[in-house]
């Protein structure tokens, strides 16, 4: 991490910084059109813009980073572009799950797993374990991930267990994806579009999001610290007055 002090100096101490942030990393398609690239490359390009975003978040002390990199929508796009996407998520998790592990982070994945390949599953697997005891930072990978599936996922779950009483919020919490992860405290779109594309259905119910015109590729400690900046003049009221 040659830049972890620049990046640290972008953020003053003592500010009110954000536990969990979680991103919605899109634009990469878009950065690839503009420069008459494959959509492909956008997404290489977004591999590099997240590998970065994973050390400034670790080195400003963000506890639990998590990403939204491929939605239970994503398998509708071309052939071609599913399976580029597969490429990397084998290509970055056997090669950099090392890396993230000896800079302290804890790997993890959130969504239907079960609709992957089999080497996929296993590394995946592999990398969960191997990260485990790590503390500097839990970096969540939503992948094949739906806000409204997950919630259905959650109440067939509830129904399996067998509960007894009322449902209330704490009971179906324990369902979703990644119960033991607190709320996103900040919710960071890249790429021009001011929707949510079921990301985090349940869990942002009191999220602050800041938009952002920057394609994901382009992401940088710049922009971090931007949407951190805009984070910490935030009032939150979680609904009183
Ligand atoms: C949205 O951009 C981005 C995605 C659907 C995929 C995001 C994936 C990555 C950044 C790679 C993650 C890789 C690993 C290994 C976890 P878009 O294609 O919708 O862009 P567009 O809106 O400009 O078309």
């Amino acid at each position: 991490m040659a830049d972890s002090a620049d990046s640290l100096t972008l953020v003053p101490a003592g500010r009110n910084m954000p536990r969990h942030v979680a991103i919605v990393m899109d634009g990469n398609g878009r950065w690839a059109k503009r420069r008459g690239l494959p959509r492909v490359i956008g997404h290489q390009a977004g591999v590099k813009a997240l590998e970065r975003t994973i050390d400034y978040a670790r080195d400003l002390g963000i506890r639990y980073l998590s990403v939204y990199a491929f939605s239970t929508e994503n398998w509708k796009r071309a052939h071609s572009e599913v399976q580029g996407l597969m490429g990397l998520f084998r290509y970055y998790l056997k090669g950099k799950i090392g890396q993230m592990h000896r800079r302290g982070a804890r790997v993890r994945f959130a969504g239907q797993m079960s609709a992957f390949p089999d080497d996929i599953l296993s590394i995946v697997e592999s990398a969960e374990e191997m990260t485990r005891e790590n503390t500097a930072i839990d970096v969540i990978f939503c992948v094949n991930y739906g806000g409204r599936q997950e919630i259905l996922d959650a109440i067939a779950g509830l129904i399996r267990s067998g509960h007894e009483g009322p449902v209330t919020e704490d009971v179906l919490r324990r369902h979703l994806y990644a119960p033991d992860i607190p709320d996103p405290d900040l919710l960071i779109r890249t790429g021009g579009e001011l929707r949510i594309s079921n990301f985090w259905l349940w869990e942002s119910a009191y999220s602050e999001y800041y938009f952002s015109d920057v394609y994901w590729p382009d992401f940088g400690r710049e922009e971090l610290a931007r949407a951190l900046d805009s984070y910490a003049g935030r009032e939150r009221r979680y609904g009183s007055a």
